[in-house]
């Protein structure tokens, strides 16, 4: 969708104060382009959203983990959710103070427990019994004591597409209410951890606030009986308006409805989406226009190896001209011709489809293509499917006028180097 970042000025589209067409020209299609002051701006208004509650915000790096994007947000003050010991990596990295870094997953190696001791990481949020022995073990044999957070499983039904819901009994995700209750009882059997806070992620893109307020609820009750668990971290899964009428709760009434519950605790949260989707888009390039079967196809050099969520998800990506917006109630001769035009990438998958049944007008080989709301979840998921090198991810920088290609394109040799 567009907002303040990603605008038309004069017929055509801008990140910023950079003609996204410019920034096409030098570093070629297809190309992520992120807005800073975008996503700085999506920092600031999640902290006022939530500022009755004061939370220490984690950003969580799975979203977009490109270093440029990393550091502009530890130089704003987030600190980081990390799920792989690469991650843990790239925040510090990217400046990240240790202790400012939540090593969060489902199936942490032993190798990156015993990396994220090392670093001496802020919090572990542990997911099943076996986890918190090896933690406690690693921890014993390092001579250290690791702080962790209880991840809830709490049975709740997120309102979001099933493949991001996290929160219901049958995910693989957390430790259930019996278990949560269990470890908690026997916190003596393990010396070296620190038991401080308890952690919920029920989903991403949440369509419901209802849904986090039962879950928080419950985690409440769960830590109730334990005066020294006075912290909770709510996860992620604020959402984001993929089109101007996505029915989505907006920040406030999420901050409106966990506000009364937690206002005598610390809160963390992690939010990866909210902060970097809307900064973020694709370009590509129109390669084909293809009539067939009463269809049209508008064949691009993106794809689902670039930008899978449509193919994952089913996710709606808004897909605009790069030059001239397109202008309400026109009909193009292409539209009239067909009015199903599907924008497809070159992979040898049916599904490789960027989107369904558009509306474009005119578009015609050679016409550049942005698809919008691409910053999160987009290059990190990327990969070389077909044999296609990764495209480069570009940042405008806070100042609005300055960019740099902040991740080069994969080459075909960069494609064969790990072999031998
Ligand atoms: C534990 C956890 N925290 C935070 C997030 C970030 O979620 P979102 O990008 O929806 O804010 C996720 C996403 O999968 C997650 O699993």
């Amino acid at each position: 969708m567009l907002n303040d970042s990603i605008q038309y000025h004069n017929g055509a589209l801008y990140c910023d104060s950079v003609p996204v067409s410019e920034i096409a020209a030098h570093a070629g299609t297809p190309v992520y382009i992120y807005s800073l002051r975008r996503a700085l701006d999506n920092l600031r208004r999640l902290q006022s959203a939530f500022a009755a509650l004061r939370p220490h915000i984690h950003y969580s790096a799975k979203a977009n983990a490109n270093l440029a994007v990393l550091r502009a947000l530890v130089r704003a003050g987030a600190g980081m959710d990390a799920v792989s010991g690469g991650e843990i990596y790239r925040a510090l990295h990217a400046g990240a103070a240790p202790e400012n870094i939540v090593f969060a997953g489902v199936g942490k190696t032993p190798d990156e427990l015993r990396y994220a001791l090392e670093q001496d990481v802020g919090w572990f949020n542990v997911e099943n019994v076996g986890e918190l022995r090896l933690l406690n073990d690693l921890a014993a044999s390092m001579g250290r004591t690791a702080q962790i957070a209880l991840r809830l499983n709490p049975d709740v039904a997120a309102s979001t597409h099933r493949h991001i819901a996290t929160g219901h009994g049958g995910a693989k995700f957390g430790l259930s209410i019996g278990a949560a209750r269990d470890l908690l009882a026997h916190q003596s059997d393990y010396p070296c951890i620190r038991f401080s806070a308890i952690h919920l992620h029920i989903g991403s893109q949440l369509h419901d606030t209802q849904a986090t307020r039962s879950a928080v609820k419950l985690a409440l009750e769960v830590i109730a009986p334990y005066p020294d668990l006075r912290t909770v971290n709510i996860g992620g899964g604020l959402p984001v308006a993929y089109t101007p009428d996505d029915p989505i709760p907006n920040w406030e009434d999420f901050a409106a409805a966990l506000t009364p519950l937690l206002k005598d605790y610390t809160v963390l949260l992690e939010p990866g989406r909210s902060i970097i989707a809307d900064a973020g888009l694709l370009v590509v390039s129109v390669l084909y226009v293809k009539q067939q079967a009463g269809q049209t196809f508008v064949i691009t050099d993106g794809s689902m190896t670039e930008l899978l969520r449509p193919a994952l998800y089913e996710a709606y990506h808004e897909i605009v001209p790069v030059k001239s917006p397109p202008v309400p109630g026109a009909r193009s001769l292409l539209e009239v011709a067909s009015d199903r035009i599907h924008i497809v990438g070159p992979v040898c998958e049916t599904t490789d489809v960027l989107g369904r049944d558009r509306h474009l007008p005119g578009v015609q080989p050679g016409d550049q293509l942005a698809i919008l709301t691409a910053g999160a979840y987009g290059l990190v998921m990327a990969n070389n499917y077909n044999q296609r090198p990764r495209p480069p991810e570009v940042v405008v920088h806070e100042d609005g006028q300055t960019w740099h290609i902040a991740r080069r394109r994969e080459t075909w040799a960069d494609l064969a180097q790990f072999e031998v």
